[in-house]
This record gives structure tokens, C-alpha cells and sequence, in this order.
């Protein structure tokens, strides 16, 4: 049977005026890591959180923080980032000239290396750097904004990227982000996924809802695990 599928709540959706409690919240609620969506109303229409949130953040929490870039250039700012906590560190190839020194950068600085792909962005261009990378990112949403629909468009890439990774042999995360839901969520993992990011529909109905948000994500995917054992 497979690892357990990581669920990560995206802060995105929670009540900012209450970011720490939140964060407990969902650790307490079944959590695995908590994703944190960084924008700069530059590479993606919204501004949300800077270093100084990720390092108040960090205290209130032991799970590992996901952190998804959507800035650009990212280069200036990954050391803030993991300096605040960030365990791990996902950039858009869109941010910058070099992604493989980007990556580099980010395994020196001793978190792991994620690659995030826009809904456009062809699953090749990791073909070269499959080595570098530690998590790969697929958006199921164009970035932004959370509460959007489901692409269905990623799936295929999803699967690509799926056997891409198992031609590496190597142990690489591959995430879902937007529009994951109970619904959405088996697809996503028949396609090929082992971690999904979800905000809208984990933060829906607030903390009293928290674990049966994060279980409903959980049921359907441990139903479809033993439809396929
Ligand atoms: C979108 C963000 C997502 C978003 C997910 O740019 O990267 O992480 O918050 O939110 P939902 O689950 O509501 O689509
Ligand atoms: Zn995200």
C-alpha cells in the first residue's frame, strides 16, 4: 500500500488576524504540513505574506512548513524565507532565469527544492534537473487566488510527471494546489499524486470543522487506496 498522502492546508484560506491559532488548529486537526502561499502582486495578482508572518508563524507549530513562492525574482528573498522556517521552498521556473542555481540555492541553504507549474508550463522542463528536485508542485488553479475550480486540464500532467519521477527512482513529493476538495481529491492521487495542498475546503466552516474537513479529504482517499488494493 502507499505512504499516506500528505494533507496541507494552505494558510491562504484561514483567518489571517488569527494566524497562529490557526496553524495549531490544523496541526491538531490532522495536518501534515502547513502551506504557505507567499505572493507578490508582481508574478501573480494578490499580495499576501512576507518572511516576518513565516517567522511569527514558525513558534505556534511543529509540522513542516511548505512554502510556495509566487514572487519573482525569488533568488533575494530564499534565505529570509528559510531563515523564518521554511522547510521547504518551491519556486515558479517563470520567476527567473536560472532555476537549476535557484535550486541549488535552496539546498544549500538546507531546505528541500520544489519546482511549481503554472497550468501552462510543460512538464520537460525538469527533464535536465530531475536530481535537483526534492518536491514538484502542480497547480490545478492559475496561482493567485484560493477558492478557484479544479482544472481538469492537470491531470494528464499529473501523470506525466508521475512517471517521470518513477524513471528517477527517487523519493520526490509530488503536490497538488487548488481547487482539491473530497471530491477532487482521488482523482488527483489515481493520476499520481502524494501530497495535496487544499485551503477552502479544510478552513471551510472554521476550527470546529477542522478534523472532519481534513478527514473527509483523508476517507476518500483511503476508499479509493483499497479500491485499488
Ligand atoms: C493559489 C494558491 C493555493 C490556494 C489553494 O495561488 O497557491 O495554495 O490557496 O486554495 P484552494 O484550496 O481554496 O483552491
Ligand atoms: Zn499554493
Amino acid at each position: 500500500m502507499a505512504a499516506r498522502t500528505v494533507i496541507a492546508p494552505s494558510i491562504l484560506a484561514a483567518d489571517f488576524a488569527r494566524l497562529g491559532e490557526e496553524a495549531r488548529a490544523v496541526e491538531a486537526a490532522g495536518a501534515d504540513w502547513l502551506h504557505v502561499d507567499v505572493m507578490d502582486g508582481h508574478f501573480v495578482p494578490n499580495i499576501t505574506i512576507g518572511p516576518d508572518v513565516v517567522k511569527a508563524l514558525r513558534p505556534h507549530v511543529k509540522i513542516p512548513f511548505d512554502v510556495h513562492l509566487m514572487i519573482a525574482p525569488a533568488d533575494p528573498y530564499l534565505e529570509a524565507f528559510r531563515n523564518a522556517g521554511a522547510d521547504i521552498l518551491s519556486v515558479h521556473p517563470e520567476a527567473g532565469p536560472h532555476l537549476s542555481r535557484t535550486l541549488q540555492r535552496i539546498r544549500e541553504l538546507g531546505a528541500k527544492a520544489g519546482v511549481v507549474f503554472n497550468p501552462a508550463t510543460p512538464p520537460e522542463l525538469i527533464a535536465h534537473l530531475m536530481d535537483q528536485i526534492d518536491l514538484v508542485l502542480v497547480m490545478s488553479v492559475n496561482p493567485g487566488f484560493g477558492g478557484q475550480s479544479f482544472l481538469t486540464s492537470q491531470l494528464k500532467k499529473i501523470e506525466r510527471l508521475r512517471a517521470m519521477i518513477e524513471a528517477t527512482g527517487r523519493d520526490i513529493t509530488l503536490e497538488v494546489d487548488g481547487g482539491v476538495t473530497a471530491e477532487t481529491a482521488p482523482r488527483c492521487i489515481a493520476a499520481g499524486a502524494t501530497a495535496l495542498v487544499a485551503g477552502t475546503a479544510v478552513f471551510r466552516g472554521g476550527p470546529e470543522r477542522y478534523a472532519a474537513n481534513i478527514a473527509a479529504l483523508r476517507a476518500d482517499l483511503i476508499d479509493l487506496k483499497e479500491h485499488r488494493a
